[in-house]
């Protein structure tokens, strides 16, 4: 029987268990997918040991997908640019990993948007952290083409522009309704909007009427971000899809077959966060 998990420190409130096993379930495969808690000065051993653990992988959440990324034998070329990792898998003795955010986050506009394309689009980021680097990253492949990226800490921002070139136009947080009305795509990748939290302090009525907004925050499913651009009866894309997106790489390689993304999933990982797991 196959084998995976998810680590990270906390881990008890990730919903990888649930997707995972309903993929499983689903397609009448045999495995398991479990969650362990695993401290920062364990993350050496546990991944040198995943073979005798009897594991094929792991999913890695916070705090370890940077640190984990220098303690694989290869990473992708996604993970090599965004410097973190969250899939982890054995292959002829070796560890290998990749970064899925950020394809993650595009397959999701994708399956959310059918009709939406991001080659020549101009694009504004909210945050400038691992996941934004992951999501930057991936727009870029896929062809966009200018990025603004505000960040409350402008010189993580400006670093973007080091990393990715001149399609990155570093701005200040307080600068981005200046630039809403060229941007085709607004992505908040800042975790303000998450549980309780505030409100991300853009004007959304500078947007274009054709305009997409997406949030990678997922609890609450719908953020106030958008709440408001649904208000404004623009497009919006919800952070769960994300992490359901996010899975299917890790999920092929343990387990041999590339699931889908369906709505009854949608709707049992949604549940599940709206019971208040
Ligand atoms: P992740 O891996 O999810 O991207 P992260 O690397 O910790 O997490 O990044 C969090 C992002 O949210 C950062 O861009 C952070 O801004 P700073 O770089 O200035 O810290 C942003 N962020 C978090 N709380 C914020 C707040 N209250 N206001 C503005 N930005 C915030």
């Amino acid at each position: 029987m196959t084998k995976a998990c998810v680590i990270g420190w906390p881990i008890s409130h990730s919903r990888s268990p649930l997707i995972h096993n309903y993929w499983l379930k689903l397609n009448g495969l045999a495995g398991s997918y479990d969650r362990v808690a695993v401290r920062p000065d364990e993350l050496t051993t546990f991944l040198q040991t995943l073979e005798a653990q009897g594991l094929r992988g792991c999913n890695i959440t916070i705090p370890h997908k940077e640190r984990a990324f220098s303690l694989v034998d290869s990473v992708d070329e996604t993970s090599r640019r965004v410097g973190s990792i969250n899939t982890v898998w054995r292959e002829a003795g070796r560890l290998h990993a990749m970064s899925t955010d950020g394809t993650g986050f595009c397959a999701n506009v994708e399956q959310s948007i059918p009709d939406f394309n991001f080659i020549g689009k101009i694009v504004t980021v909210l945050g400038a952290g691992g996941s934004s680097r992951a999501i930057v990253n991936e727009l870029l492949l896929r062809g966009a083409d200018k990025i603004f990226v505000a960040n409350r800490t402008t010189a993580r921002a400006a670093e973007f522009v080091m990393l990715f070139g001149p399609a990155i136009k570093a701005i200040e947080l307080s600068a981005v309704d200046a630039v809403l009305a060229q941007t085709d795509l607004l992505v908040n990748t800042t975790s303000i909007g998450l549980g309780d939290g505030a409100d991300v302090p853009v004007d959304l009525s500078h947007l274009p009427s054709q305009a997409v907004v997406a949030d990678i925050v997922y609890v609450p499913l719908e953020t106030k971000l958008l709440h408001r651009a649904r208000q404004r009866e623009l497009r919006t894309v919800g952070g769960l899809g994300m992490l359901l997106h996010q899975a299917v790489p890790g999920f092929e390689k343990w387990f041999g077959m590339r699931p889908i993304v369906t709505q009854e999933l949608f709707e049992l990982v949604a549940d599940d966060i709206m019971s208040g797991n």
